[in-house]
């Protein structure tokens, strides 16, 4: 990795930062769902950045992949457990970071995903492996009393790729990828008070393009034109304006030109925390981006 990448991801990194902070504040009793994310998605471009994803806000057993809706009706209420995970991209470089909001009495199971994200930053140095900091979340997660989400990940970044090698787990696999100097990944524990396992909710409200191959529909081919500069970054419903999206959309993921990300929930009635950091390997440790 170069200066000038490493400056990239770091700007991106401060500034995703600074916005997940403030945007905290925002989750709030009685808060609206839609404008919540409409504001803290909107601070990105005024800061001369990019979201690298729509804003999740997930709530309670919904861990991840919740964006709000055209129109989205929701408030906060007390007792949600509201995970925000922000993705800030500048010229394609990557910081995805997460928090949870509190508005009832779970502080403990929120303690537990970032206590776990701290445990696995703080072993992370060239040669130790992936399974090593699965076994750190894991370990972590479990001694508070909770489960790891077992079939959640964080996952490598690069420049426009939201998802690649090497895969980190949240729990303690043997071996898993060595892990490099210069390596750029997501970290990102999950806590429940469920199974420990996610399925996907009929709820689809993300979306990226995984193929440029032509479309014949006309709605098909003006939503196309209008993600063109997300280079294959998912991207929202909400933020189309096409009439007949809610036909067109399925259409594209039947040809195989998008892909769609479903809410990912564990069991109705359970609980679940998320931290998350990106964080860049260096020779002795790593340098978190996010914080
Ligand atoms: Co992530």
């Amino acid at each position: 990795m170069n200066d000038e990448i490493f400056d990239k991801y770091r700007e991106a990194g401060l500034l995703a930062a600074k916005i997940l902070r403030d945007g905290a504040k925002e989750i709030r009793i009685g808060a609206s769902y839609l404008d919540i994310i409409e504001s803290i998605e909107s601070r990105v471009t005024e800061d001369g950045a990019a979201l690298a994803f729509p804003l999740n806000l997930s709530l309670n057993e919904d861990a991840a992949h919740d964006t709000a809706s055209p129109g989205d009706t929701r408030i906060l209420t007390k007792g949600d457990v509201a995970k925000l995970d922000l993705g800030v991209q500048v010229d394609g470089y990557i910081a995805d970071t997460a928090t949870t909001v509190d508005l009832g009495v779970n502080s403990l199971l929120v303690d537990a995903s970032k206590q776990a994200l701290e445990a696995a930053i703080g072993i992370i140095r060239p040669g130790v492996t992936a399974g090593d900091l699965g076994m750190a979340v894991q370990t972590t997660i479990e001694n508070r009393g909770y489960r790891p989400i077992a079939n959640l990940t964080g996952h490598g970044l690069d420049k426009y790729v939201l998802h690649r090698s090497p895969t980190i787990p949240n729990i303690g696999i043997k071996g898993g990828m060595v892990l490099e100097e210069g390596m750029v990944f997501a970290i990102e524990p999950f806590a429940t008070t469920g199974s420990g396992h996610v399925m996907e909710k009929t709820r689809k409200e993300i979306y990226s393009q995984i193929s440029q191959k032509p479309v014949r529909i006309p709605a098909g081919r003006a939503i196309l034109e209008q993600i063109r500069d997300r280079h294959g970054l998912p991207f929202s419903r909400r933020w189309l304006k096409e009439r007949k999206m809610d036909l067109a959309l399925p259409a594209l993921i039947r040809s195989q030109v998008l892909h769609v990300y479903p809410v990912l929930s564990d069991i109705p009635g359970s609980l679940v925390s998320q931290a998350e950091h990106t964080i860049i390997i260096t020779a002795d440790g790593c340098i978190v981006t996010t914080r």
